[in-house]
């Protein structure tokens, strides 16, 4: 069986920067405080108008291949996890991202499953390599939610940044990589986080814009449950499936959706608070680029050594959650 491992990792942030400031200079009734005290959030990045999912998208996977030394020609497969791509119906992001890298003869698709898009993405790519069909896989994860939140709701718009994040997945050393993936879905929780209208079955209209049904709407203290409820349980399972305990765990990843989600389950889970990686402080919630963004930048410092045992959780709209368990290292098949 062929093991599989994140072989490079890269990240792009735009770089114009929202505060928690420039958010009560925009007139909306809030304060710097509550927001930093519910949701952990101190800044986060806007992409400027002429920036799309696919431009974030491009800067992240550069840095992924350069990291992992590989070319365009290295890659066999692209999956683009989205939910705001640059065009609504087709063509997808990931067809767009394909001509731009200089990608040939590869398939490319996008996923969506929201904030879990790149752990869907990860699964997914990992299982290519695994069965020996391709060599490497380019898995980036890209979202631009400034687009679709309502600016006056203070609710919601605090929450989101944007950003990209991408690995390389490539075969590496026996039991290093990915030792256990689980997937999660439940659809019955779908009305929690939505954007309403605007697909097929409420197609845009006047009044749909006037309503701002095209845009996300968010029962916020029902998703805090359903996060915490969902994906805790399974990090426990997975941990146990994997013939691990939490006491192997050296580095807990999870989705950066609020600081409060992390906090409990960092607790739940009797994590010290110095195995948890947060850097929601920065960003806000970048969706699916969430994950991948913070394990590039813990890539950049050093932080992990050969045969960490790095546990990434992702939770979000659908309802989606899933569990990846990595052994770090082995990176020199
Ligand atoms: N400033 C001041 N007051 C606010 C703000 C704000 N920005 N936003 C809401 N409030 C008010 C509410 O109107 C409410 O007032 P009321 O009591 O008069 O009705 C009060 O604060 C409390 O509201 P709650 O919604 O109960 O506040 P809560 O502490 O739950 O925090 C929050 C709200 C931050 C949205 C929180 O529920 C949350 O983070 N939920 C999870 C959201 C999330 O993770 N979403 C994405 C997950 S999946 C994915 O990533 C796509």
């Amino acid at each position: 069986m062929i093991s599989v491992g994140i072989t490079g990792t890269g990240k792009y942030l735009p770089e114009k920067v929202v505060t928690n400031e420039d958010i009560v200079n925009m007139g909306l009734d809030t304060s710097t405080e509550w927001i930093e005290e519910r949701t952990g959030i101190k800044e986060r990045r806007v992409a400027e108008e002429n920036i799309s999912s696919s431009d974030m998208a491009f800067e992240a996977a550069e840095d992924a291949l350069k990291d992992a030394g590989l070319d365009s020609e290295d890659i066999d497969l692209l999956i683009v996890s989205t939910t705001t791509p640059d065009y609504q119906v087709f063509p997808s992001t990931a067809c767009l991202l394909q001509d731009r890298l200089g990608l040939r003869n590869v398939g490319a698709f996008d996923l969506s499953a929201a904030c879990t898009g790149f752990s869907y993405a990860l699964t997914t790519g990992a299982q290519f390599v695994k069965s020996g069909d391709m060599k490497n896989v380019l898995v980036v994860s890209v979202d631009c939610l400034s687009r679709f939140v309502d600016w006056t709701d203070r609710s919601i718009c605090i929450l989101f940044g944007d950003g990209a994040g991408a690995v390389v997945l490539s075969e590496v050393d026996k039991d290093y990589g990915i030792l256990l993936s689980e997937l999660y879905s439940q659809g019955d929780a779908a009305d929690l986080l939505m954007v309403p209208a605007g697909g097929s079955r409420r197609m845009m209209s006047m009044d749909i814009l006037e309503q701002k049904e095209n845009l996300v709407r968010m029962d916020g203290r029902a998703v805090f449950k359903m996060a915490v409820n969902s994906f805790v349980p399974s990090v426990l399972n997975a941990v146990k499936k994997a013939g691990l305990s939490l006491d192997d765990i050296n580095y807990f990843v999870p989705h950066q959706a609020n600081l409060r989600i992390i906090d409990l389950a960092a607790q739940k889970l009797k994590l010290d608070k110095n195995k948890v990686l947060i850097n929601i402080q920065k960003y806000g919630n970048t969706s699916s680029a969430s994950i991948p963004i913070i394990m590039a930048e813990a890539k950049r410092e050093g932080l992990f050594k050969d045969g960490d045992i790095i546990v990434m959780a992702g939770f979000g709209a659908g309802f989606t959650w899933a569990v990846n368990i990595l052994r770090w290292g082995g990176i020199n098949v």
